[in-house]
């Protein structure tokens, strides 16, 4: 393995460009492969086999196009799926899970929010992560049935009926932590805060996805030692004016590309 081969990372759709973001902010000059399989979203809807599935074929094209480490940029993939991966391949995962724990550990009303998909909510991963904190602190979730369909289409403020529905309860509640567990939801922030009081803190896990990437690519001495601005490549099997439209939203340091691949 070089280290200057490419970081992977794949999502259900466009949802994961979040957490790409947060990667690429910390490690520009890394190189990276983006694959959307929005053409099978939303995952959240499917049993964990049909994810398992997914996720295999994901990795299998992203080692193909030589990912030195993979991120599994969705909270459903990595709950449902991450184990088989990591059991599968030699290469690394890194996961994003919801963040109940930073959510648990700071709250000051005892009672916290959680948005996500209905696979996540009903994996085993989430429900042992939670169930040791469900003594101390009380937990209003959520399945954001719909939303992913939104930002999927492409306009993510068109979810503001379906998020006052979803959040009105934990905002109701009392909850002062929502945490947004699913990659697609931080594209929904801005909506989020015009629905939620100032107080509440809205918590995703981009950024210690990135720091957690960072390290294990330090451990495994797989840091990109190139100093100049890493190439981007971004693959969807849907549409890629959409596609484009979120990746046009980032923040991108270096030359990319998107294209459509049959996968
Ligand atoms: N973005 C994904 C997640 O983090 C999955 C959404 C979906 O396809 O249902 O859970």
């Amino acid at each position: 393995m070089a280290n200057n081969q490419p970081i992977g990372v794949f999502d259900s759709g466009v949802g994961g460009l979040s957490i790409w973001n947060e990667i690429h902010r910390l490690l520009p000059n890394e190189t990276s492969i983006y694959l959307a399989d929005s053409l099978n979203a939303p995952y959240g809807e499917r049993n964990k086999q049909e994810i398992t599935r997914l996720s295999v074929k994901n990795t299998e094209l992203l080692l193909s196009k030589g990912a030195k480490i993979i991120v599994v940029a969705c909270n459903t993939a990595t709950t449902n799926a991450i184990d088989h991966l990591r059991a599968q391949y030699d290469v690394s995962f890194i996961g994003i899970e919801p963040a109940t724990k930073p959510a648990a550990i700071s709250t000051k009303t005892g009672k916290i929010g959680i948005l996500a998909t209905k696979g996540t909510l009903a994996s085993e991963l989430y429900l042992n992560t939670s169930s040791k904190y469900r003594g101390d602190v009380e937990i209003i979730q959520t399945v954001g049935t719909g939303l992913v369909q939104i930002i999927e289409s492409g306009v993510p403020k068109d979810a503001k009926p379906l998020l006052k529905k979803y959040l009105a309860p934990m905002v109701e509640a009392g909850v002062d932590n929502i945490v947004l567990g699913c990659s697609h939801y931080p594209f929904l922030i801005d909506t989020i805060r015009t629905i939620i009081p100032e107080g509440i803190n809205i918590i995703d896990s981009g950024e210690p996805v990135a720091r957690q990437t960072e390290r294990v690519l330090r451990s495994e001495k797989l840091l990109n030692e190139d100093t100049s601005l890493g190439f981007h490549h971004f693959y969807t099997n849907a549409s890629i004016e959409i596609l484009q439209r979120f990746v046009d939203k980032l923040d991108i340091a270096g030359p990319y590309e998107t294209d459509w691949k049959d996968f």
